[in-house]
């Protein structure tokens, strides 16, 4: 279980883990951005590039070379790529030292920050080496959300959308605040966020491995990873996830409550446009995702608001279904 502290403004909690820990692992624009906090850390290559086997290494030479034993915490400051290697490596070192998470992004916050899904990419895959290590702690502070980017806000937004899908209250909740997210209104995002983390954490408390309910989490990540992977990143992954999602969900629309479609699809395209990319390189991608099953692919797809549907197709079928949705989509503009 691991301890969750959000504060609204300030950095104190943060601060607070900082001292505890030995190292603290943060990303070149964080560091830029975050000097006092970033004092003497060990910093990597801002961007997806950095999910490397040798980023990892480094990271895990770095905590050899300060003299890190067991017994020792690291700190990831920063965002999904930041806590993905720096958790892989605090759960290689030694065989496992414990890790503080202090998510920098909105997707980091409501996402990776927090369940202890860590990972690499290797070969053009996402995520194919990793492990499940927890934090001990999440110390989450909204101030970071103020010197975000527009596009990594809204790639946040995504994985906001998709994990307030999972409950009806914060699927309520995300209806009433959408207009005000959409216009980067601080003083609304608290309660989502909050949501989203509680919603996170029942799951993965739940379910650590995933054999089971945490899999809902992968709502739009079939493609949406594929789309990540074939495109080169050029995007950040919760744009990649909005595009997903409205993929997924048109691809699966006869699945759909009517008027739950109409408003994804809305919510997403304030956001997003639909992929461009053609089927071949989609489908080859998605036919290599972890959550198959029997060479089948599968897609974690919302119905209605707190009910998610795991469908599995064959190559041919999610084919055919992803050429139809992506000219639907681009039709219905
Ligand atoms: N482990 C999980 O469960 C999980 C879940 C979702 C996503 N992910 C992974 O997370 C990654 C995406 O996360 P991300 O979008 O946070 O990417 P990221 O870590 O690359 O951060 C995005 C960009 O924002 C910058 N940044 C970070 N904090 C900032 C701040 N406060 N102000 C200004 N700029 C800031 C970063 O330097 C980077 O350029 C992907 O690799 C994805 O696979 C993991």
């Amino acid at each position: 279980m691991t301890n969750i502290v959000l504060e609204e403004n300030g950095f104190d909690g943060v601060r607070a883990a900082i001292a505890r820990s030995a190292m603290v692992v943060t990303d070149s624009n964080v560091a830029a951005l975050y000097g006092t906090l970033c004092d003497g850390a060990f910093v990597i290559d801002a961007g997806e590039k950095s999910k490397s086997p040798e980023t990892l290494f480094s990271v895990i030479d770095g905590m050899y070379e300060r003299g890190l034993c067991r017994n020792d915490t690291v700190v990831a400051l920063g965002g999904g790529v930041t806590g993905d290697i720096t958790g892989l490596a605090a759960s290689l070192y030694m065989r496992g030292i414990r890790w503080i998470s202090v998510p920098t992004t909105l997707v980091a916050m409501v996402d990776s920050g927090l369940g202890g899904k860590t990972a690499v990419d290797r070969r053009g895959v996402k995520n194919l080496v990793g492990t499940f290590h927890a934090p001990t702690d999440m110390v989450v502070s909204l101030e970071f959300i103020k010197t975000l980017p527009d596009r990594e806000y809204i790639g946040g937004c995504g994985e906001l959308i998709k994990t307030c899908l999972l409950t009806r209250n914060s699927y309520r909740l995300l209806r009433e605040r959408f207009d005000a997210l959409c216009a980067r209104d601080a003083s609304c995002l608290t309660e989502p966020v909050r949501a989203c983390i509680a919603i996170k954490n029942t799951v993965v408390t739940d379910d650590f491995r995933e054999s089971s309910v945490r899999k809902i989490l992968n709502v739009g990540h079939t493609v949406g990873h594929a789309l990540e992977s074939v495109n080169g990143y050029k995007a950040g992954h919760g744009e990649y996830v909005l595009m997903g999602m409205m993929t997924e969900c048109a691809m699966f629309k006869d699945m759909i409550d009517d008027d739950f479609y109409s408003a994804i699809i809305g919510m997403c395209r304030r956001f997003a446009s639909p992929p461009k990319t053609s089927v071949k390189p989609v489908c080859e991608l998605a036919s290599k995702d972890k959550k198959n099953v029997d060479g089948q692919i599968t897609v974690m797809l919302p119905v209605a608001a707190g009910d998610v549907l795991e469908v599995r197709v064959d190559r041919a079928e999610f084919s055919a279904r992803y050429e139809r949705a992506v000219a639907e989509l681009k039709n219905e503009r």
